[in-house]
Parts: structure tokens; C-alpha cells; sequence
């Protein structure tokens, strides 16, 4: 594999975040006439020649660098297998992040090989990994539907359940006290689709405990680590559809409910899983939701970005250009909000997402995703969220 790029002065960058209504209305007459790839045929090529300019208002100094110039963290979540195995990918991750998320080694279905045993192998070493490295830990997640170990719901019953979730929390988190900066305490609780009137997700906790499973979660994640910032993640936040808008309107009334009864919930975490299809992001709308989440006394984590590209023509140039306007075009509205305090990406370079397997390309051309290539060089994505961050006001 080719050596990470360390000057990336000498790499050209976001040509420019053209006005967005020209943009989409540009993108639409493309898409209609089937002709993205010819639209986009101005923007210059190769996007990574060697020995340019950047011009774009992006230097090459790392994203961990920029953020903390704004009091923002920067960050992104890896395995790992990636982090034990490829020594490039170290160094840049290192040099670009300020904080890292075990992708999935703290995981119950990791973490917990039968019901009366824990394996922290990984997570430790991950753990012991940031340390190393300087950056600081996040943990990802306490209490989620998915990633269940199999013995679940044959062991799991309405009556062990709150013993076990709080013999979960006790040990897990416990285990990282004083290390972890933040946990998600609890992910994606809501569920619109599954038609509750308080929007909650029907999952296994739920249906085992009733909707007190969140505020028991956040207390005994208080108790096992008080000094972490505790979080509340949550998906299908981002957008102006009714399903997104009733997503928002769960969780204001969920997190509201929360600070009511005094629940020790510090942060809500937006994972911002962007699709790069979708066109109805609403700047002036998301900005009013992220206020009022600021004014329940919360902070607001940006917690696993990522945009897919899976409906994207096929020229790498185009696809990466739509991906880099996406970055800005989120950013720049969540970072004018000062309650947001972090930015991560879900993976770092195109070389290890989730969306290689989670959204693949029909073409079956390798994703563009993140802010690296597979190669680790920079790419549009990646100058789209430091100009983001330039920009953003500073904590
Ligand atoms: C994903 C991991 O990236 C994959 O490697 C794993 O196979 C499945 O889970 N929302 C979350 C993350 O909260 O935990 C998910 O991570 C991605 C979606």
C-alpha cells in the first residue's frame, strides 16, 4: 500500500461549495436527463495530482488540529483489526483524531461470549491503543437492540432482565472508569416506524423492561463512571421527512422527560449517517432542533458520520464531489450551533467502512465514503469537513 500523503498542501481540495439551490437544481436537471457524470464533467481532474495548489482555503493541517483551534474535537471509530494490522492507517488516524470509537469491540455481542463471561481482549487493547496515541476514548455502546450475543433471548427473561443490563453496565463501564470520555449510554431508542405514540423503538429492552430501561441504563452508567459524559444516541435525525421530523420530535420529548426526573443525561448524539440521494436537509429547521436540544442544558455529539454513495454515478471526480458537498452542507449548519462539541466519522479511509458491505455499489465499484481513500490520501470529503471546521465558531 502506498505511504499516507503527510503534505496534503500539495493536494488539490474542494474547488468550491457552489450555492446550493444551483447546485440541486442543477443536480436534479442532471439526474433527470441521466447525465451526472457529464455535469460534473468541469470540476478538475485528477483530483489528486501531485504538486498543485490547494486554493480552497484548506491547508494541510490535520482535522485534530482545526477542531481543537475551535474547541471542537475531531474524531472517527475503527476496529481492531484495522488498527492492529496496518501501520499507515495508524499514523494517520493518530495524526487526524482526537478521539476514537471501538467500531464494534464493546459491543454485547463482542464482549460477552456466554452469559457469565466477558472477553475484553480487544477493547482493551483499543483502549490501551488511545492512550498510547494520545487520543481520547469513547464508548460505543452500552445499551442497543442489535449486536446481541445469540444466548440472549434464550437466557434474557422480563424477570433477570434489569439484573443483567445493570450487571452489564456495572462491569463494563466500570471497568473504564475515569478512561472513557463519553458512552452512548443508550442507541437508537426511537423508532418511528414501529408506531408507538412515545416513539420508542420496540426492541428486546423495551419489551423486557417498558420505556424505564433508558433512565435505569443512564443511572447505572453514572454510578460505574461519573465522570463520563453520557449519551443518548440516535439515528434518522437529519433530515426534513416526516419520519426524520417525528424522530426529532420523540427525542426532544424523550430528552425532556429525562432532565425533568433529574436522569444524569449529558449529550445527545446525532450519528449522522448521511445518504447522498437524499436532498431534503433543511439547514434553518435541523439548526432550530439542535437549539432546543441546547437549551435542555445538553451538549450534542456529531457521532458517526459518513455519507454513501451508492446511488452516485460511477466517476470517481463526480462521486467524490457530491460526497464533499454533503459533508459541508451538514457540518456547516451542526457546527454553527455551539452546543456541538465533536465531529466523528464512522472510519477514517474508504479502506474500512461498513457501507463496503452495509450499501454497496450496485456497479460494485469500491465506496467513496470518508475523508481518505483507500489509498489514505485525502479527498474532497476531507477538505469539505476542514473548511467546515474553519468556519464553525469557535467554543
Ligand atoms: C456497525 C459497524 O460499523 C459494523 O462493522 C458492524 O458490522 C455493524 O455495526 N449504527 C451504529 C453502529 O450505532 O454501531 C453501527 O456500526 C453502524 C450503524
Amino acid at each position: 500500500m502506498s505511504k499516507p500523503k503527510s503534505d496534503l498542501r500539495l493536494l488539490p481540495g474542494v474547488d468550491s461549495f457552489i450555492d446550493r439551490r444551483t447546485f440541486l437544481v442543477s443536480l436534479s436537471k442532471a439526474i433527470g436527463a441521466g447525465s451526472c457524470a457529464l455535469m460534473f464533467g468541469n470540476w478538475p481532474k485528477p483530483l489528486y495530482a501531485a504538486g498543485q495548489d490547494n486554493g480552497h482555503g484548506t491547508d494541510g493541517v490535520p482535522l485534530r488540529k482545526r477542531s481543537a483551534a475551535k474547541g471542537l474535537l475531531f474524531g472517527g471509530a475503527a476496529g481492531y483489526g484495522t488498527l492492529s494490522s496496518n501501520t499507515d492507517f495508524v499514523k494517520l488516524f493518530a495524526e487526524q483524531c482526537a478521539i476514537l470509537v471501538p467500531e464494534s469491540e464493546l459491543k454485547w455481542a463482542r464482549l460477552r461470549p456466554a452469559p457469565d463471561r466477558y472477553d475484553f481482549t480487544q477493547a482493551d487493547w483499543i483502549a490501551e491503543f488511545a492512550r498510547k496515541h494520545d487520543m481520547l476514548l469513547r464508548g460505543h455502546v452500552l445499551v442497543w437492540h442489535d449486536a446481541l450475543p445469540k444466548w440472549f433471548s434464550e437466557v434474557v427473561t422480563p424477570k433477570n432482565a434489569e439484573k443483567i443490563m445493570l450487571e452489564h453496565i456495572k462491569t463494563v463501564a466500570g471497568r473504564y472508569e475515569g478512561r472513557m470520555h463519553s458512552w452512548d449510554v443508550v442507541n437508537e431508542a426511537i423508532a418511528s416506524w414501529d408506531k408507538r405514540p412515545d416513539g420508542l423503538r420496540n426492541s428486546p429492552w423495551l419489551k423486557l423492561l417498558g420505556p424505564r430501561y433508558i433512565e435505569t441504563a443512564f443511572r447505572a452508567a453514572a454510578e460505574a463512571d461519573p465522570k463520563a459524559l453520557l449519551v443518548l444516541n440516535q439515528n434518522h435525525l437529519e433530515y426534513d421527512t416526516s419520519g426524520d421530523e417525528a424522530t426529532r420530535t420523540s427525542v426532544l420529548r424523550l430528552l425532556e422527560n429525562l432532565k425533568k426526573r433529574n436522569v444524569p443525561v449529558h449529550a445527545l448524539g446525532i450519528q449522522a449517517h448521511l445518504r447522498s440521494d437524499e436532498t431534503r436537509f433543511a439547514p434553518v429547521k435541523f439548526r432550530r432542533f439542535l437549539r432546543q436540544v441546547a437549551d435542555l442544558d445538553l451538549k450534542i455529539m456529531i457521532t458517526e458520520m459518513d455519507v454513501d454513495d451508492q446511488k452516485l454515478p460511477a466517476d470517481p471526480g463526480s462521486r467524490d464531489r457530491i460526497v464533499a458537498d454533503k459533508y459541508y452542507e451538514f457540518l456547516s449548519a451542526a457546527l454553527a450551533e455551539p452546543a456541538v462539541t465533536s465531529v466523528i466519522t464512522w472510519g477514517l479511509s474508504d479502506r474500512y467502512t461498513w457501507l463496503s458491505s452495509y450499501k454497496p455499489r450496485g456497479d460494485k465499484l469500491p465506496v467513496r465514503t470518508l475523508p481518505f481513500d483507500t489509498d489514505l490520501h485525502p479527498k474532497p470529503a476531507w477538505h469539505a469537513i476542514a473548511k467546515a471546521l474553519d468556519s464553525a465558531p469557535k467554543r
